[in-house]
This record gives structure tokens, sequence and C-alpha cells, in this order.
């Protein structure tokens, strides 16, 4: 395949790593701040891929709802971190695909030749920023919201209620949502007992307490949302969460949670010359704008449209990592392109590991190089629905 050749400007990815993610307010994350997880994503690629932190240019990152847009606490972490005065920070918001953006803004600048070492980071603490406004702004002009313009009221509608919507629109029954979620959970925890995740998660001492000044840890390793053991029996009997008659329940939709991911980028000359050893190497990446009431479609528009650009098919791309904010709009878009559901997040997905909004684009990043690596297989899609109406999708090559 021509797309594979090897030339000395290929963007190439010299880490992906992920803390373990877990519960907002109940897992093991759930007392630390943002900047702290952020910190120990970068300290860790640091450490792991032997980068010197004078040679990163630019260090963004993703993160969803921080105040002030996370560029003060980004900024703290990347200075702790030990990066030195001439490593930039950027925060970049695009919702869910926020970390995944901010790899794309990265290879475009390192492409452009304006740098050429930056880090994609992500981070987001749902314990401390999800709460009580669940990501919905309470200020809001109010001439805007009562405009007949429904397009623009629908941009502050719950993301629980664009995954009903999806699942009326598009005749996603409970029962499909339901088998999706436990599949998920059964391919989260398998890959959990046998390991697999060992290689991109980065282990956390991690602030068990909430006085930062004695601080109490203890060592996070896992994922802890995952649930191997739960039926399709139990997942019956959950309530809606978001209509009294809906199809949503806490059982097959994304998880609230923390976490933080780091993807290390440059050009294939590059690392050459730093003497690091390319995992992955990206492709490109495609936004696509969806109706916001249907924000979960947004994988389904996003993924051709990239894939066109290469002269691909579905069917030439070995593993999917689909983000599930809902099991109605991922079986939506599944079905819609027509892919090959054993392609798709065979090491389970949002359902059963979380979804850490900031971090998810690094966490899924992370979980495709490591797949292709552990399948021996050649060519990933990373995608994810956002709210606002959007879709994102990146095309990756295993280069291990
Ligand atoms: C659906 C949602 C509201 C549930 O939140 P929650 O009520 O705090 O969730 P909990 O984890 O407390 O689960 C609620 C109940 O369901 C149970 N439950 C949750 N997941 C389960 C599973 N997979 N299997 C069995 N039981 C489960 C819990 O044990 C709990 O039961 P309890 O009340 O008896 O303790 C929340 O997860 C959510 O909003 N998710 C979507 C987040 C989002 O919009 N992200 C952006 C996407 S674009």
């Amino acid at each position: 395949m021509s797309l594979l050749k090897k030339l000395p400007s290929d963007i190439v990815i010299l880490s992906a790593i992920r803390t373990p993610i877990t519960k907002a307010v109940k897992g093991g994350l759930a007392k630390m701040y943002p900047e702290e997880l952020l910190h120990k994503v970068l300290t860790g690629t640091i450490k792991r891929s032997g980068i010197d932190p004078a040679v990163v240019d630019d260090v963004i990152v993703g993160t969803v709802l921080q105040t002030l847009g996370g560029q003060k606490a980004s900024a703290l972490a990347v200075k702790a971190a030990g990066f030195p005065i001439t490593t930039t920070v950027n925060t970049v918001n695009r919702q869910c695909a926020s970390s995944a953006q901010a790899l794309s803004y990265a290879a475009a600048s390192i492409m452009a030749g304006e740098q050429s070492v930056a880090v994609a980071a992500g981070v987001e603490s749902m314990t401390h920023d999800y709460f009580p406004h669940r990501g919905i702004p309470t200020r809001i002009y109010q001439p805007f919201r009562d405009a007949a313009d429904s397009e623009a009221q629908a941009v502050l509608m719950p993301m629980g209620l664009t995954s009903e919507n999806v699942a009326s629109e598009f005749s996603i029954t409970r029962e499909d949502q339901d088998k999706f979620a436990f599949q998920s959970q059964q391919k989260a925890a398998a890959a959990t007992e046998s390991g697999h995740f060992l290689k991109e998660i980065l282990p956390v001492q991690a602030r068990a307490n909430e006085d930062s000044e004695t601080p109490v840890y203890k060592e996070i390793t896992r994922d802890d949302g995952i649930r191997g053991s739960v039926t399709l029996e139990k997942l019956a009997t959950l309530k809606p969460a978001f209509t009294e008659t809906g199809t949503t329940t806490a059982g097959n939709a994304s998880q609230i949670s923390d976490g933080a991911s780091a993807v290390l980028i440059t050009t294939r000359a590059k690392a050459a010359e730093l003497g690091i050893k390319p995992i992955g190497r990206y492709l490109g990446s495609a936004v696509a704008g969806v109706p916001s009431h249907l924000m979960g479609i947004g994988p389904s528009v996003a993924v051709p449209q990239l894939l066109s650009r290469f002269g691909l098919t579905v069917n030439d791309i070995d593993i999917f990592e689909l983000n599930e904010a809902f099991a109605s709009q991922s079986l939506y878009c599944i079905r819609k392109m027509g892919i090959a559901e054993s392609k798709v997040n065979p090491y389970g997905g949002a359902i059963a590991i979380g979804h850490p909004l900031g971090a998810t684009g690094g966490r899924l990043i992370a979980t495709l190089l490591n797949g292709l690596q552990t399948q021996g297989k050649q060519l990933g899609v990373i995608s994810m629905c956002t709210s606002t109406g959007q879709g994102y999708a990146a095309l990756f090559a295993n280069e291990e």
C-alpha cells in the first residue's frame, strides 16, 4: 500500500500513554486535581520515552470542563513536570474530541514546519469540574436560546437526551443497547485480566486524601469502572437515566470519569535523530458537523469523510476505536458504516472503561496502537461524537 511508504516527513508517535480511568467521585483518582493528573502523564511520558523535555516545542492539552480554559492549570503541570520555559503550552476544547484535536493541531504545526516535537495531552477531573452544571452553561444570552432557530437551542441539549433522540429516530432498541454494553464490559474485563492494558496504562501514585499538605498515596494501576460480572439480566433492570420512558441507562451510557492521556509526536527524521523508535504513525484526521440533537451520529459522517481522502473504505481498517458515548449512537454508527463488529473496540470502550472527556482522544489512541501491536495489524481509526454536533476521526498506522 503506497500509503504506508515511509518518508522522513511522516508524523510518528513516540509514546502514547494514559492514566487508569477511574470513576468520578467514587474512584481511585477522585481526590486529584486536573493539574496533578496531567503532571503524572507528562512525567510518565518523559520517563517512558526517554525524551529530553528541552526538545519539546509545545504541549497542547485537550480539556473540556476546567475553569479559565484550563490554561493556568495545564501550564502549572507542564512546568512542574520539568519542561523548560521554551516549551509552550496551549489548551484545546473540541468537547469529547479535545485531546484528539490536540494531536491534529500538533501534527499540522509540525507538518507546516513551525515545530518539530510536541505532546498532545488530555485531562479531565469530572469529579471536580462536571458538577453541578453537567457541562451545560448556566449563563446564556436569552434571545439566542429563545430564537426560532432550533439548532441554536439544540447545542444546549444534555447528552443523554441526544442519545434518546438517536435511539428513537433510528430504532435502536434497549435490548440491543444492553447487549452492546454487556459486550463492552466483557471485552474490557478480559483485557484487564490478561494484562493487555499494562502497555498503555501508567500506574499512578494517587493522592487519596483531601489534604495536599500531608498527602496519603495509593497506587492505582487499573481502570476501576469495569464490571466484568454484570449480566444482561441485571442491565435490563436498570431504570432509564434521562427520561422516564427512554432506553439510555447508567449501564449502557459512558461513565463519568477522571483521567489523563499524553501522546508524543515528531517527524520520522527527528525521531531518528533523537534515537527513539516510533510506535505508530498519524496519517490524518477529519471533523464533521451534524445536527446537535443527534450529535451521536458524528462518527458516521467523520469516518467516511476521513477514509475517502485516503482512498480507503471501512473494510481496509483493521481496528476501530469508537468512543462509546452511548450504546445507542455506537450501534447507529457501526450499522450505518457497515463495520464488522469484531473490528470495533476489541478491548471494550467508554461504557466499561469510562469517558474522562478531555482525556478520551489520547486514551483511544493509546488503546488503538496497543491493539494494533498486539494483533500485528496495520491500520486503525479512532472516532468520537462530540457535544455541539460534531464527529472527529483520525487514521493511524502501526509501526511496531
Ligand atoms: C447515566 C448516568 C447519569 C449515570 O450516573 P449515576 O447515576 O451517577 O451512575 P451510577 O454509577 O451511580 O449508577 C447508577 C446505578 O446503576 C448501577 N449501574 C451502573 N452501571 C451499571 C452496570 N454496568 N451494571 C449494573 N449496574 C450498573 C449502579 O450500581 C447504580 O446502582 P445503585 O443506585 O443501586 O447504586 C451518567 O453515567 C452519565 O451521565 N453518563 C453520560 C455522561 C456523558 O454525557 N458524557 C458525555 C458523552 S457525549
